[in-house]
Protein backbone atom coordinates (compact mmCIF):
# COMPACT_ATOMS: atom_id res chain seq x y z
CA UNK A 1 0.00 0.00 0.00
CA UNK A 2 1.78 3.13 -1.09
CA UNK A 3 2.47 5.84 2.19
CA UNK A 4 0.46 8.95 0.47
CA UNK A 5 -2.66 6.95 -0.25
CA UNK A 6 -2.67 5.72 3.14
CA UNK A 7 -2.48 8.82 5.30
CA UNK A 8 -5.33 10.06 3.10
CA UNK A 9 -6.96 6.90 3.87
CA UNK A 10 -6.36 8.24 7.45
CA UNK A 11 -7.49 11.52 7.58
CA UNK A 12 -10.63 10.18 5.48
CA UNK A 13 -11.33 7.47 8.37
CA UNK A 14 -10.96 10.72 11.05
CA UNK A 15 -13.40 13.01 8.96
CA UNK A 16 -15.84 10.03 8.91
CA UNK A 17 -15.58 9.04 12.66
CA UNK A 18 -15.53 12.44 13.46
CA UNK A 19 -18.78 13.18 11.77
CA UNK A 20 -20.53 10.20 13.47
CA UNK A 21 -19.75 10.53 16.85
CA UNK A 22 -20.85 14.29 16.99
CA UNK A 23 -23.61 14.64 14.54
CA UNK A 24 -24.99 10.80 13.53
CA UNK A 25 -24.83 8.59 16.38
CA UNK A 26 -28.74 7.56 17.19
CA UNK A 27 -29.85 5.24 20.01
CA UNK A 28 -31.94 1.81 19.26
CA UNK A 29 -33.30 2.50 23.01
CA UNK A 30 -34.15 6.28 23.07
CA UNK A 31 -34.28 7.43 19.50
CA UNK A 32 -37.21 5.41 18.25
CA UNK A 33 -40.84 5.72 18.57
CA UNK A 34 -41.65 2.32 20.32
CA UNK A 35 -45.14 3.42 21.68
CA UNK A 36 -45.96 4.25 18.57
CA UNK A 37 -44.27 1.20 16.73
CA UNK A 38 -46.85 -0.86 18.94
CA UNK A 39 -50.17 1.22 18.67
CA UNK A 40 -49.61 1.18 14.86
CA UNK A 41 -52.24 -2.06 13.31
CA UNK A 42 -50.43 -4.93 11.47
CA UNK A 43 -48.84 -4.79 7.97
CA UNK A 44 -47.87 -8.26 7.07
CA UNK A 45 -45.86 -7.05 4.40
CA UNK A 46 -44.44 -4.60 5.33
CA UNK A 47 -43.05 -6.79 8.49
CA UNK A 48 -42.45 -9.34 5.60
CA UNK A 49 -39.81 -6.57 4.24
CA UNK A 50 -38.37 -5.66 7.53
CA UNK A 51 -37.81 -9.24 8.40
CA UNK A 52 -35.92 -9.89 5.02
CA UNK A 53 -33.23 -6.70 5.42
CA UNK A 54 -33.06 -8.10 9.08
CA UNK A 55 -31.70 -11.54 7.27
CA UNK A 56 -29.76 -9.35 5.05
CA UNK A 57 -28.32 -7.01 7.73
CA UNK A 58 -27.53 -10.48 9.72
CA UNK A 59 -24.97 -11.56 7.85
CA UNK A 60 -22.78 -9.16 9.86
CA UNK A 61 -20.15 -11.18 10.66
CA UNK A 62 -19.18 -12.86 7.17
CA UNK A 63 -19.28 -9.11 6.18
CA UNK A 64 -16.66 -8.25 9.03
CA UNK A 65 -14.87 -11.06 8.73
CA UNK A 66 -14.57 -10.35 5.11
CA UNK A 67 -13.14 -6.96 5.55
CA UNK A 68 -11.09 -7.38 8.92
CA UNK A 69 -9.11 -10.29 6.87
CA UNK A 70 -9.08 -7.93 3.87
CA UNK A 71 -7.69 -4.85 5.59
CA UNK A 72 -5.77 -6.10 8.80
CA UNK A 73 -2.39 -4.91 7.30
CA UNK A 74 -4.18 -1.17 7.03
CA UNK A 75 -4.71 0.72 10.15
CA UNK A 76 -7.34 3.13 8.75
CA UNK A 77 -9.57 0.85 6.96
CA UNK A 78 -9.83 -1.89 9.17
CA UNK A 79 -10.83 1.09 11.88
CA UNK A 80 -13.25 1.57 9.40
CA UNK A 81 -14.89 -2.03 9.16
CA UNK A 82 -14.46 -2.26 13.23
CA UNK A 83 -16.93 0.83 13.15
CA UNK A 84 -18.89 0.03 10.21
CA UNK A 85 -19.63 -3.08 11.44
CA UNK A 86 -20.87 -1.70 14.65
CA UNK A 87 -23.19 0.29 12.96
CA UNK A 88 -24.78 -2.13 10.93
CA UNK A 89 -25.31 -4.26 13.74
CA UNK A 90 -27.37 -1.92 15.21
CA UNK A 91 -29.30 -1.89 12.01
CA UNK A 92 -30.37 -5.78 12.13
CA UNK A 93 -30.81 -5.16 15.95
CA UNK A 94 -33.33 -2.63 15.41
CA UNK A 95 -35.02 -4.52 13.00
CA UNK A 96 -35.32 -7.25 14.96
CA UNK A 97 -36.66 -5.26 17.77
CA UNK A 98 -39.11 -4.00 15.50
CA UNK A 99 -40.62 -7.30 14.00
CA UNK A 100 -40.63 -8.34 18.22
CA UNK A 101 -42.19 -5.22 19.83
CA UNK A 102 -44.99 -4.53 16.89
CA UNK A 103 -46.00 -8.13 17.39
CA UNK A 104 -45.17 -9.75 14.15
CA UNK A 105 -42.76 -11.82 15.07
CA UNK A 106 -42.27 -13.82 18.82
CA UNK A 107 -38.37 -14.28 20.06
CA UNK A 108 -38.83 -17.57 19.92
CA UNK A 109 -39.39 -17.36 16.02
CA UNK A 110 -36.56 -14.54 15.88
CA UNK A 111 -34.18 -16.78 17.42
CA UNK A 112 -34.89 -19.59 14.83
CA UNK A 113 -34.22 -17.03 12.16
CA UNK A 114 -31.11 -16.29 13.18
CA UNK A 115 -30.09 -19.70 13.38
CA UNK A 116 -31.06 -20.16 10.20
CA UNK A 117 -29.33 -17.29 8.50
CA UNK A 118 -26.31 -17.83 10.39
CA UNK A 119 -26.08 -21.49 9.08
CA UNK A 120 -25.24 -19.66 5.81
CA UNK A 121 -21.90 -18.07 4.73
CA UNK A 122 -21.86 -14.84 2.73
CA UNK A 123 -18.17 -14.83 0.81
CA UNK A 124 -16.77 -12.23 -0.28
CA UNK A 125 -17.63 -11.00 -4.23
CA UNK A 126 -14.38 -9.27 -5.36
CA UNK A 127 -10.67 -10.36 -3.97
CA UNK A 128 -8.90 -6.62 -3.91
CA UNK A 129 -9.47 -3.89 -1.44
CA UNK A 130 -10.42 -1.41 -4.33
CA UNK A 131 -12.66 -3.92 -5.92
CA UNK A 132 -14.63 -4.14 -3.04
CA UNK A 133 -14.37 -0.35 -2.64
CA UNK A 134 -16.15 0.23 -5.93
CA UNK A 135 -18.64 -2.58 -4.61
CA UNK A 136 -18.78 -1.00 -1.07
CA UNK A 137 -20.06 2.32 -3.01
CA UNK A 138 -22.83 0.40 -5.08
CA UNK A 139 -23.87 -1.95 -2.44
CA UNK A 140 -24.57 1.17 0.20
CA UNK A 141 -26.27 3.34 -2.13
CA UNK A 142 -28.69 0.49 -3.36
CA UNK A 143 -29.27 -0.17 0.44
CA UNK A 144 -29.67 3.66 0.96
CA UNK A 145 -32.49 4.02 -1.55
CA UNK A 146 -34.21 0.83 -0.43
CA UNK A 147 -34.99 2.18 3.05
CA UNK A 148 -35.45 5.44 1.71
CA UNK A 149 -38.12 3.77 -0.64
CA UNK A 150 -39.87 1.51 2.59
CA UNK A 151 -39.39 4.71 4.31
CA UNK A 152 -41.58 6.83 1.80
CA UNK A 153 -43.89 3.20 2.12
CA UNK A 154 -44.37 3.59 5.45
CA UNK A 155 -45.41 7.57 5.86
CA UNK A 156 -47.89 6.95 3.32
CA UNK A 157 -49.68 3.72 5.16
CA UNK A 158 -49.46 5.24 8.72
CA UNK A 159 -46.31 3.35 10.22
CA UNK A 160 -44.33 6.55 11.46
CA UNK A 161 -42.67 4.47 13.83
CA UNK A 162 -41.40 1.80 11.55
CA UNK A 163 -41.01 4.93 9.16
CA UNK A 164 -38.68 6.64 11.64
CA UNK A 165 -36.27 3.45 11.84
CA UNK A 166 -35.75 3.41 8.07
CA UNK A 167 -34.82 7.04 8.12
CA UNK A 168 -32.28 6.65 10.86
CA UNK A 169 -30.84 3.77 8.87
CA UNK A 170 -30.86 5.51 5.79
CA UNK A 171 -28.68 8.36 6.83
CA UNK A 172 -25.93 5.60 8.24
CA UNK A 173 -26.11 3.87 4.83
CA UNK A 174 -25.74 7.07 3.33
CA UNK A 175 -22.39 8.16 5.29
CA UNK A 176 -21.38 4.92 4.12
CA UNK A 177 -21.86 5.47 0.54
CA UNK A 178 -19.97 8.95 0.86
CA UNK A 179 -17.14 7.62 2.63
CA UNK A 180 -16.59 4.75 0.20
CA UNK A 181 -17.52 7.14 -2.79
CA UNK A 182 -14.34 9.08 -1.33
CA UNK A 183 -11.95 6.18 -0.87
CA UNK A 184 -12.82 5.49 -4.63
CA UNK A 185 -12.03 8.64 -5.37
CA UNK A 186 -8.55 8.41 -3.74
CA UNK A 187 -7.74 5.55 -5.75
CA UNK A 188 -8.68 6.83 -9.01
CA UNK A 189 -6.29 9.75 -8.60
CA UNK A 190 -3.33 7.46 -7.51
CA UNK A 191 -4.38 4.79 -10.19
CA UNK A 192 -6.70 5.83 -13.03
CA UNK A 193 -6.25 2.72 -15.75
CA UNK A 194 -6.46 0.37 -12.59
CA UNK A 195 -9.60 1.60 -10.83
CA UNK A 196 -11.65 2.19 -14.50
CA UNK A 197 -10.65 -1.89 -14.53
CA UNK A 198 -11.95 -2.45 -11.49
CA UNK A 199 -14.92 -0.64 -11.40
CA UNK A 200 -15.90 -2.42 -14.80
CA UNK A 201 -15.36 -5.76 -13.04
CA UNK A 202 -17.84 -4.63 -10.21
CA UNK A 203 -19.99 -2.71 -12.43
CA UNK A 204 -20.87 -5.79 -14.93
CA UNK A 205 -21.13 -8.11 -12.03
CA UNK A 206 -22.81 -6.64 -9.09
CA UNK A 207 -25.21 -8.60 -7.14
CA UNK A 208 -26.73 -7.41 -4.04
CA UNK A 209 -24.76 -9.14 -0.57
CA UNK A 210 -26.85 -11.99 0.80
CA UNK A 211 -30.71 -12.10 -0.57
CA UNK A 212 -30.35 -15.30 -1.85
CA UNK A 213 -29.27 -16.81 1.29
CA UNK A 214 -31.92 -15.29 3.44
CA UNK A 215 -34.56 -18.14 4.32
CA UNK A 216 -37.16 -18.86 1.96
CA UNK A 217 -36.31 -15.56 -0.10
CA UNK A 218 -38.18 -16.93 -3.15
CA UNK A 219 -41.76 -16.47 -0.73
CA UNK A 220 -40.10 -12.86 -0.07
CA UNK A 221 -39.53 -11.79 -3.91
CA UNK A 222 -43.32 -10.52 -4.31
CA UNK A 223 -43.50 -8.31 -1.36
CA UNK A 224 -39.72 -7.37 -2.47
CA UNK A 225 -41.19 -6.13 -5.44
CA UNK A 226 -42.19 -2.65 -2.80
CA UNK A 227 -38.14 -2.75 -2.45
CA UNK A 228 -37.68 -2.45 -6.62
CA UNK A 229 -34.54 -0.76 -8.10
CA UNK A 230 -35.11 -1.70 -11.46
CA UNK A 231 -32.37 -0.78 -14.17
CA UNK A 232 -32.74 2.60 -14.67
CA UNK A 233 -32.91 3.53 -11.18
CA UNK A 234 -29.53 1.56 -10.63
CA UNK A 235 -28.21 3.06 -12.95
CA UNK A 236 -29.31 7.02 -13.00
CA UNK A 237 -29.16 6.99 -9.15
CA UNK A 238 -26.74 4.79 -8.05
CA UNK A 239 -24.51 4.41 -10.43
CA UNK A 240 -24.46 7.94 -11.86
CA UNK A 241 -23.62 9.57 -8.78
CA UNK A 242 -20.45 7.71 -8.95
CA UNK A 243 -19.34 8.35 -12.75
CA UNK A 244 -20.00 12.01 -12.03
CA UNK A 245 -18.07 12.13 -8.99
CA UNK A 246 -15.09 10.71 -11.03
CA UNK A 247 -16.00 12.83 -14.24
CA UNK A 248 -16.13 9.40 -15.93
CA UNK A 249 -19.09 8.08 -18.06
CA UNK A 250 -19.60 4.39 -17.75
CA UNK A 251 -18.01 4.44 -21.93
CA UNK A 252 -14.86 5.36 -20.28
CA UNK A 253 -15.13 1.68 -18.72
CA UNK A 254 -12.98 -0.45 -20.12
CA UNK A 255 -14.46 -4.23 -21.05
CA UNK A 256 -12.02 -6.52 -20.65
CA UNK A 257 -13.10 -10.50 -21.76
CA UNK A 258 -14.61 -11.16 -18.36
CA UNK A 259 -16.36 -8.42 -18.03
CA UNK A 260 -17.92 -8.60 -21.80
CA UNK A 261 -19.33 -12.47 -20.43
CA UNK A 262 -21.41 -10.57 -17.99
CA UNK A 263 -22.23 -7.38 -20.23
CA UNK A 264 -26.02 -6.80 -19.73
CA UNK A 265 -26.33 -7.65 -15.99
CA UNK A 266 -25.87 -4.19 -14.74
CA UNK A 267 -28.17 -4.46 -12.54
CA UNK A 268 -28.65 -5.55 -8.93
CA UNK A 269 -29.83 -9.34 -9.67
CA UNK A 270 -31.74 -10.19 -6.59
CA UNK A 271 -33.21 -6.66 -6.00
CA UNK A 272 -34.29 -6.12 -9.48
CA UNK A 273 -37.72 -7.50 -8.60
FE1 LIG B 1 -27.11 -1.55 7.09
FE1 LIG C 1 -24.16 0.29 5.35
Amino acid sequence: MNKALNEKFYREYMTFFEHAEKSRRWNLFTDIDWESVKAAPKNDSLALCAETFCGVEMYLPDYVEGHLDMFKDNFARSWFAANWGYEESKHGLTLREYLVRSGHRTDEQMHAYADRILSQRWKRPFPTARQMTAYGVVQEMTTFIIYKKQQQLCEQQGQDGLAGIYKLIAKDEMAHTRYYEIILGHYFDDDREGTLKDIAEVFYNFTMPAYELVPDYDSRVEVMRTAGIDRGVFLNEVWGPVFKKLKITRHDLPRSQRVQKALGSAAPQSTAA
